[in-house]
C-alpha cells in the first residue's frame, strides 16, 4: 500500500442505545451512510457492534476525521463516546473499504470509565485491550 501524508487513526467506543429489535436495520443504515459519505472525505475504518457497545476506527485526513467524529458524537443512536486512541499513522490499517463491518460481538461491553481510570502501571493492560479490540475490528476486512 502506498504511504500517504500523516493520517489520523481514531479509535473510540460508545454506548449503543439502539433497541435489540432495531439493531440490524439501524446498523445497515449507519453503514450505508458511511459508504456514501466516507469515500468523499478519504475516510476508511471499521465498526464493531455489541448489544450495548459500539467500537469504531476512523482513519483519514485529520480534519476530515475530526469533523466526522464531532458529527457522529451527536447521533442519538449512541452516547458517551470515549476516545481510546488517536494517533498519526502513515499507513491505513483499514484501507480497503470505506467502513468495514467487523460484525457483532456481544462479549464487548462499554467500559470507557474503567478504561479511563486504569492506573498508570496498567499501561500494558491498556495496550493489550486496545490490541485485541483492533484485531476484532480487523477481523472481517475484505481481502
Ligand atoms: C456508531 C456510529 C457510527 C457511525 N459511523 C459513520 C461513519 O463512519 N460515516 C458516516 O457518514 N456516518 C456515520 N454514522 C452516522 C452519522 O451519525 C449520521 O447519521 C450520518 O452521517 C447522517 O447524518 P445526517 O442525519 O446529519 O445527514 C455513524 C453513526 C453511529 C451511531
Amino acid at each position: 500500500m502506498t504511504a500517504e501524508a500523516p493520517l489520523l487513526q481514531l479509535l473510540y467506543i460508545s454506548r449503543n442505545l439502539i433497541p435489540e429489535e432495531r439493531l440490524d436495520a439501524e446498523v445497515d443504515q449507519i453503514l450505508a451512510a458511511a459508504h456514501r459519505f466516507n469515500p468523499t472525505k478519504g475516510i476508511t475504518g471499521s465498526l464493531l457492534v455489541s448489544r450495548d457497545t459500539f467500537a469504531q476506527v476512523l482513519e483519514g485526513p485529520r480534519d476530515a476525521v475530526e469533523a466526522l467524529y464531532r458529527h457522529l458524537e451527536h447521533d442519538p443512536r449512541h452516547a458517551d463516546c470515549a476516545t481510546l486512541s488517536a494517533r498519526s499513522v502513515t499507513e491505513r490499517k483499514f484501507g480497503k473499504w470505506s467502513m468495514t463491518y467487523a460484525g457483532r460481538k456481544d462479549s464487548l461491553h462499554y467500559d470507557a470509565a474503567q478504561f479511563a481510570t486504569m492506573p498508570e502501571d496498567c499501561a500494558d493492560l491498556a495496550e493489550v485491550f486496545l490490541g485485541r479490540l483492533i484485531d476484532d475490528l480487523a477481523v472481517n476486512e475484505p481481502g
